[in-house]
């Protein structure tokens, strides 16, 4: 079956699929998106996403009038038609097609455009018991990055970086801080304590992490929201990562240092049962 994709409210083959050169995605990074997780057919934490996006759209001031119920649809149509039971589903917004100005077109209207690809959520169930490791990358983004746009060249290096030094992520550091990852949110654990960086405007406030912060309360773990320095990093009992992508990976090395016995530790894998045990229980996917 070829691999279809969303423009604009026609489904169509992914290879003839596209948008006008003059979209302002394109030409200013005019646009915000979200990624899903499809397990089982289901969308992991629709509503979150929904919303995530939705207040985005109104920090940009980006018109955008299709209500959730359609847009549900429409997302859902993508998904079945494709085919896939276990995929990732990217949605992007953008200001519309205008000729190029740097000010708000008045009339055009957002272009909506979704692909859905294949992924394989069993390899991450895998990864919780190897771990995986982290660079340390300075963070070069705009100063809004809890909007989740497409403007994402600092991200993109830092991954590179990340890639090239044989690392899974990398995180982001400013000053002393670690922020977060170039696309997945960063945590420690010293003494049982579970840390990591507040919301505000300098991360992506993550799904998964917000998702991670409530099940591990729920299940009587403490929970810091507080920024944590490289040195508190490197001297943690345990790291770890959390993603749409990536639920929960231990983080068993942090540039080149292993995290104390460089295994994953006993909260981590605590935390991954929760996490995807609330996986199951949402779309009812095992790995
Ligand atoms: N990335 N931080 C950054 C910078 C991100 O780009 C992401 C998500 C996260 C985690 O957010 P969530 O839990 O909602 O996936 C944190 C997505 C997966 C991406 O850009 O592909």
């Amino acid at each position: 079956m070829p691999q279809l994709a969303y423009v604009n409210g026609r489904i169509l083959p992914l290879a003839d699929a596209s948008l006008h050169i003059e979209d302002r995605g394109t030409q200013f990074a005019d646009a915000v998106y979200e990624v899903c997780a499809v397990m089982n057919g289901q969308i992991l934490d629709w509503q979150p996403h929904l919303l995530r996006l939705r207040r985005n759209l109104a920090e940009l001031g980006i018109n955008w009038t299709m209500a959730d119920g359609p847009f549900t649809l429409q997302a859902r149509r993508l998904i079945s038609r494709n085919g896939q039971r276990d995929c990732i589903i990217y949605i992007q917004i953008s200001r519309g097609t205008a000729r190029r100005d740097h000010a708000f077109p008045g009339d055009a209207p957002a272009n909506l455009v979704m692909t859905v690809r294949r992924f394989d959520f069993a390899q991450r169930v895998k990864q919780l018991a190897t771990g995986i490791k982290v660079i340390i990358q300075s963070d070069t983004r705009w100063g809004r990055v809890d909007i989740k746009t497409t403007g994402l060249l600092g991200n993109v290096l830092a991954k590179q970086a990340a890639r090239e030094a044989g690392a899974f992520e990398a995180w982001l550091l400013s000053g002393e801080t670690v922020r977060e990852g170039s696309s997945t949110n960063a945590w420690i654990v010293k003494d049982g304590r579970i840390i990591t960086h507040p919301t505000g405007t300098s991360i992506l406030p993550g799904i998964a992490r917000d998702s991670l912060i409530r099940l591990a309360t729920a299940a009587q773990m403490i929970v810091e929201e507080r920024p944590f320095t490289l040195a508190e990093a490197l001297g943690a009992d345990e790291a770890f990562l959390t993603s749409t992508t990536a639920p929960i990976l231990p983080v068993v090395a942090i540039d080149g240092q292993a995290v104390a016995d460089g295994r994953p530790g006993p909260v981590t894998r605590r935390l991954g049962e929760l996490v995807w045990n609330e996986v199951a229980r949402q779309t009812g996917w095992r790995a």
